[in-house]
């Protein structure tokens, strides 16, 4: 495994199975030494920028903590505070790497966290753009490991729009040999270049991963391990959403759908969910809905990779 020191984190691709692996167990390890008192912080002294574009709770709080309990001092900007006032990527960067140890960007494109990565001397750290959220990723990781004890050799279906979320199901799935299957209306699937990068890197090491896009939302969770959906219309698409919701019809997350999923299946969502749209309530309430172990593990996950990057 090489060390993750000092490494950025702009897809989940920036990872080998094993450096995946090595933060699943950090998260699990630094979860189960938070419920014990007096363990010193590991980064004490150090800052980061956590810079928010678009709206957040889950993130913003979770990093936050995160830096907290590692000893850190967290900065949060908004978009008046950082890439403002017509200030160049490559100024706001210079200037951001005088006071803090690591970035972590909030943003739309994810050309634009790669012009930030490409000008930071320090880690930076994707939490969330349009194509992909990292983070999420590692944090779902966890909370299928604890749930199901692996994370490999399961079958994941995602049910809905082929968004950051959807992509980043795909490189999760390439990375530790799941089955993931991707369901949802024409028009609306994951890009052909995320998926043949997804393929790409579960051939380079060999993992066993399946990967599929289907329409059939049925066929998807038929006998699945692990169902997940996500909003149909993203930040940045609010101009969008009541067509999506028309688009989207019959791909929602009822409890019929449910059975046909594997009998001990559990359902996730990385919120904010919009019950009555992409799930029911008979759903996402339901006992094997682990939606808030997972909002959780956002904290777990992100704490393992900082102290690991710093
Ligand atoms: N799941 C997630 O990233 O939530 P927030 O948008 O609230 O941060
Ligand atoms: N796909 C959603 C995820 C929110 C955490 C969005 O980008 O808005």
């Amino acid at each position: 495994m090489q060390n993750l020191h000092g490494r950025d984190l702009l897809t989940l691709g920036d990872l080998s199975p094993e450096e995946v692996q090595a933060v699943l167990e950090r998260a699990i390890a630094q979860k189960q030494a938070r419920r014990m008192a007096g363990k010193p912080p590991v980064a004490t002294g150090k800052s980061a920028a956590l810079i928010f574009m678009k709206p957040s709770l889950r993130t913003r709080v979770s990093f936050e903590l995160a830096c907290v309990d590692l000893g850190m001092h967290p900065v949060v900007l908004g978009p008046g505070d950082a890439f403002s006032r017509e200030e160049t990527v490559h100024d706001t960067i210079k200037v951001l790497e005088r006071y803090v140890d690591v970035i972590v960007l909030r943003t739309f494109a994810q050309s634009h966290i790669e012009e930030v990565a490409e000008h930071a001397s320090i880690p930076v750290v994707n939490a969330l753009t349009d194509d992909y959220h990292p983070c999420q990723g590692l944090a779902d990781l966890l909370t299928i490991r604890e749930h199901k004890g692996t994370t490999s050799g399961l079958k994941l279906a995602y049910v809905g729009d082929g968004n950051n979320m959807a992509n980043t199901y795909l490189l999760a799935g390439a990375l530790t040999g799941m089955h993931v299957s991707i369901a949802g209306p024409a028009g609306f699937e994951p890009s052909a270049a995320v998926v043949a990068t997804a393929q790409g890197l579960a051939a380079q090491y060999g993992t066993g991963a399946k990967l599929e896009v289907t329409n059939d939302a049925r066929a998807a969770v038929a006998g699945a391990d692990v169902v997940i959906t996500d909003t149909w219309a993203s930040m940045g698409q609010e101009a969008e959403h009541a067509a999506r919701v028309a688009a989207f019809a019959g791909y929602s997350v009822d409890a019929a759908l449910m059975s046909a999923a594997d009998p001990e299946a559990i359902f996730m969502h990385c919120l904010p969910a919009h019950r009555g749209e992409e799930v029911q309530n008979e759903v996402i309430d339901a006992g094997y809905s682990v939606v808030f172990d997972e909002a959780e593990n956002r904290l777990h996950a992100q704490r393992a990779w900082l102290s690991l990057v710093l």
